[in-house]
């Protein structure tokens, strides 16, 4: 959710900082811009649309300058337009800032500005910073002082860096729940929204924490307390070398695609995590009185999917929360844990609601995939996916990643709980050892049953995603990966949900796909297909993902996605698959952007 990078060295730092600006573009992408200090003056370009077209238009590499900043943009406060693009200047223009984040009290502090003098371009939120900034300045002739004063007025979420041509060799920026981090490297100094910013010149990190600011110069930074101004003094921190951005597709039209084909190697990865991470959570879990489950969008339905796992295998319900409703829902306490699932690890509603049952005492977890990410810091435990980066803005490796290890969780929780003998324990965990291999020749064949159907499946506006048990969560996180790709409205849920009111919606024009269990969960299986039937009955298209030789095909379905015959354990994760697959060639039939979707973003910093 916007991108910051900035950086100060002895040479001309544009290539650095557009290199920043490409790895970060994930983070948005409806405008951009770069800012430099160069003889005395600052020198502004940025407009609208992804990196790549705003840098032909913009020519950023015509740029020169031994410090300077630059933005991608996610549009929370005014529309996509040049002047909303960061950064955004001063009156005078000697003051450039960008922000990530949502300045709650813009609105009085822009009038009082304005009663001021001050003439605003935008209608960001962000703008007020530098002009706030620059009306504190010309009280004290000082930027330190300036830039804390007005620090202090901003309510809401802030990561931001200000340039200033009044002390052209300093970078100032501060955090207040919004991710910035500052590396250290060759003689350079640089400021990111993550590591993507800079991690082709520096693994040395030094992590801003919640209500501070840093002066960050050549030579040294200087990071302070917000309200009292205190010294804190924080070391350099080397991250490791994995989960960062690397902007090649290879030999694949979208890094969805090519995630999609990584998937054997990562939940390889994730049956070879360290059991003892594994049985730590899982023995927290045994301990405490009450767990929750918690993540938002994509990472929901993992711990919606992970909540069936714990069920079934460890007999224990752990209820799973949105992340976003944690803290009106969750009682948490002393003795409590909370699990989060997060890719990214900077998501702000997930952020939140682990703050909030920490805060109350909780125990708190993680599975993530990004090592350097604030999550990762934050929690008692952290669990690292190892999944490798995602740029593509939907999940998928790291969806089926921590599927597998919230499903080792379960299992290790059903052996401390005396719930699972040895014998299938050990027998499960042959069926996950075998997975890779079964999701390789999936991934290998599955388009070739879907790839020209989809421009039928293309055509329908309205679609159904069902399925049973935890084929539900399955069919509501296919439903969202439908819908983000290709645009087209998909509303999943169980099938049994669907007689209570949405099959009033269904008729010869809506399609509803639905996940066929396998035949030996004798109840589900049968609960689905009389779904399937209600449906039929209405005259509804039916898309049925079964597995071969079920013997559900022969009455019902008017298109099928035929899966592999696999135990009732992996099956859900293959389906999930099949559901990326299915949602990646109907959006390559509509000619989506499916990296980047209109709207999205990869990481959401702001509630
Ligand atoms: C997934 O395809 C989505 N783009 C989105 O729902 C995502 O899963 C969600 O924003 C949570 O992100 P996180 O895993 O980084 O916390």
């Amino acid at each position: 959710m916007c991108g910051i990078c900035g950086v100060i060295g002895k040479t001309n730092v544009v290539p650095q900082l557009l290199t920043g600006l490409r790895n970060l573009e994930y983070r948005g992408y409806d405008s951009c811009g770069v800012a430099v200090i160069a003889d005395g003056t600052i020198h502004l370009r940025k407009n609208v649309g992804a990196v790549e077209e705003v840098e032909q238009k913009e020519q950023f590499q015509e740029l020169e300058g031994f410090i300077g900043l630059a933005h991608t943009r996610w549009a929370t406060h005014g529309g996509v337009t040049r002047a909303n693009a960061h950064p955004h200047l001063s009156c005078s223009g000697d003051f450039a800032l960008v922000h990530n984040g949502i300045i709650d009290n813009y609105r009085p502090i822009k009038a009082w500005l304005k009663e001021r003098g001050h003439q605003f371009l935008s209608q960001t939120d962000t703008e007020v910073i530098v002009h706030l900034i620059e009306e504190y300045f010309r009280e004290s002739g000082e930027i330190e002082p300036a830039f804390r004063k007005a620090l202090a007025r901003l309510e809401g979420s802030f990561a931001l860096a200000l340039i200033s041509t009044h002390d052209p060799h300093t970078l100032f920026c501060a955090r207040q729940e919004s991710p910035l981090i500052i590396g250290v490297g060759n003689g350079n100094m640089y400021l990111g929204s993550d590591m993507n910013a800079f991690v082709e010149y520096t693994r040395e990190v030094i992590c801003l924490e919640d209500g501070e600011y840093a002066v960050v110069r050549r030579d040294g930074v200087t990071i302070r307390q917000m309200q009292t101004g205190k010294r804190v003094v924080r070391a350099c921190e080397q991250m490791p070398d994995e989960g960062y951005t690397i902007n090649d597709k290879g030999k694949y039209q979208h890094f969805m695609l090519k995630e999609i084909a990584e998937e054997p190697e990562v939940v390889q990865k994730a049956l070879e995590i360290e059991d003892e991470a594994i049985i730590r959570l899982a023995r927290t879990v045994a301990q405490s009185a009450h767990v929750y489950l918690t993540g938002i969008g994509t990472a929901f339905y993992v711990t919606l999917i992970a909540q069936h796992y714990f069920a079934r295998l460890a007999d224990r319900y752990i209820p799973a929360l949105s992340s976003d409703e944690f803290p009106f829902l969750a009682q948490v306490g002393r003795g409590s844990t909370v699990i989060a699932v997060s890719q990214s690890g900077e998501t702000i509603d997930t952020l939140r609601a682990l703050r909030y049952a920490k805060e109350r005492g909780a125990t708190t977890a993680a599975v993530v995939n990004v090592p350097s990410s604030s999550m990762v810091r934050e929690v008692d435990q952290a669990i690292l996916q190892g999944a490798g980066p995602e740029i593509c803005v939907l999940s998928t490796k790291s969806t089926v990643s921590q599927v597998i290890i919230l499903l080792r969780v379960a299992l290790e929780l059903a052996v401390l709980e005396g719930k699972l003998e040895a014998r299938m324990k050990e027998q499960y965990e042959q069926e996950l050892a075998s997975l890779p291999a079964l999701l390789t020749d999936l991934i290998a064949s599955l388009p070739a049953q879907v790839r020209v159907p989809a421009y039928e499946y293309a055509k329908v506006h309205n679609w159904f995603f069902i399925g049973r048990g935890v084929y539900s969560a399955v069919a509501l996180e296919s439903a969202l990966k439908f819908k983000e790709s290709s645009y087209l409205h998909a509303e999943g849920m169980s099938g049994g949900f669907l007689k209570h009111g949405t099959i009033a919606l269904i008729d010869e024009t809506t399609s509803t796909a639905a996940f066929v269990p396998p035949p030996e969960e004798k109840e589900l299986f049968a609960l689905t297909l009389s779904s399937i039937q209600e449906i039929k009955a209405r005259g509804g298209f039916v898309l049925g993902i079964h597995q071969e030789g079920d013997g559900s095909e022969e009455k019902f379905f008017d298109a099928e996605i035929v899966l592999p015959a696999v135990s009732p354990l992996v099956a859900p994760v293959v389906a999930l698959t099949a559901g990326q697959i299915l949602a990646y060639y109907t959006a390559l039939a509509l000619g989506r952007s499916i990296d980047k979707p209109r709207a999205l973003a990869k990481s959401v910093t702001v509630t």
